[in-house]
């Protein structure tokens, strides 16, 4: 088994990339902060089935981290997250320094509008920003004919959605699944912060959220089905809710009931860990779960 090759500068990445382009190969880009589960092992799937090429990303960003964040201790193992890109046959890990991406005197931001203004967005202020300006950056880096995202984090995949847009940067933009545990809970990088009894109140989360996406695919109005999602958050052990709300699944803008393609989208806390996770609302219920 050949592992990934490893590259750490923009330079690298694009003789790299050039040559395969050469070749007639199309290439495909998954951005990634590493710590690599299940579930971005599956985004690299997609991107086998979409292109010649795969190139894997490995950066935790630091101008997506707020004052006070997790942004030191995000766990990172690069040489773990190879072995497990070679187990799914990636063919380059791009893994750039602080310093190559964020040179002396970088002064440009990419900020999305609107569709930032609420949800993390607002429990996270600046964090957008930080996604937008550094995927901005790898698309234009490594010019992937195809890049693709989970739909664990639906907010961050419509702004990227809309910034690949209104940017005219030309590539596909492919939204994976949310992969679970057996349990329910989505895999996160963030999931390893969990004490065993967190862990086990963690599933929690979606269950309240699929039991709300059926009550509202049956006709129910948001507000009573809301309010008893998220006190059954609560209930389970979650120390706070940052929002647990039904939204167009296009704009994101709210919704009082499921009359269109909608999401059910919520973020909390369960001790040091923020999760977040989000379930399809179909107005003739065919949702999820
Ligand atoms: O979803 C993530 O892991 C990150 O936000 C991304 C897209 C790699 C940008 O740093």
């Amino acid at each position: 088994m050949t592992g990934p090759v490893t590259v750490r500068s923009v330079g690298a990445l694009r003789a790299q990339t050039g040559q395969w382009r050469e070749t007639g190969a199309t290439v495909a880009l998954v951005p990634t902060m590493g710590a690599l589960h299940d579930g971005h092992l599956s985004l690299v799937h997609k991107a086998n089935e979409l292109a010649d090429r795969v190139v894997v990303s490995i950066f935790v960003n630091p101008r997506q981290f707020g004052p006070g964040e997790d942004y030191a201790a995000y766990p990172r193992d690069e040489a773990v997250d190879a072995e497990n890109l070679a187990a799914v046959g990636a063919d380059a890990l791009y893994a750039p320094t602080v310093a190559e991406m964020y040179p002396d005197g970088f002064a440009t931001t990419v900020h999305v509008g609107g569709l930032t203004d609420d949800l993390c967005g607002a429990a996270r202020p600046g964090h957008f920003d930080g996604v937008a300006t550094v995927v901005s950056k790898l698309l234009l880096q490594a010019r992937p004919d195809v890049a693709v995202f989970g739909e664990k984090d639906y907010q961050q995949l419509l702004v990227i959605r809309r910034l690949v847009r209104d940017l005219d940067i030309l590539v596909s933009i492919v939204g994976a699944p949310v992969v679970r545990e057996p349990d329910g809970l989505a895999l996160s990088s963030r999931n390893t912060y969990l004490t065993a009894d967190q862990r086990r109140a963690a599933p929690a989360l979606y269950k309240a959220l699929c039991r709300a996406s059926v009550r509202l695919e049956a006709g129910e109005g948001a507000a009573g089905v809301l309010a008893a999602a998220r006190d059954e958050v609560v209930a389970a052990g979650f120390d706070a809710v940052d929002y647990l709300t039904l939204r167009d699944a296009a704009t994101l803008a709210p919704l009082d009931a499921a009359d269109r393609p909608a999401r059910l989208l919520a973020a909390a806390h369960l001790g040091g860990a923020r999760l977040i996770d989000n379930v399809p609302v179909a107005p003739a219920g065919e949702g999820a779960c």
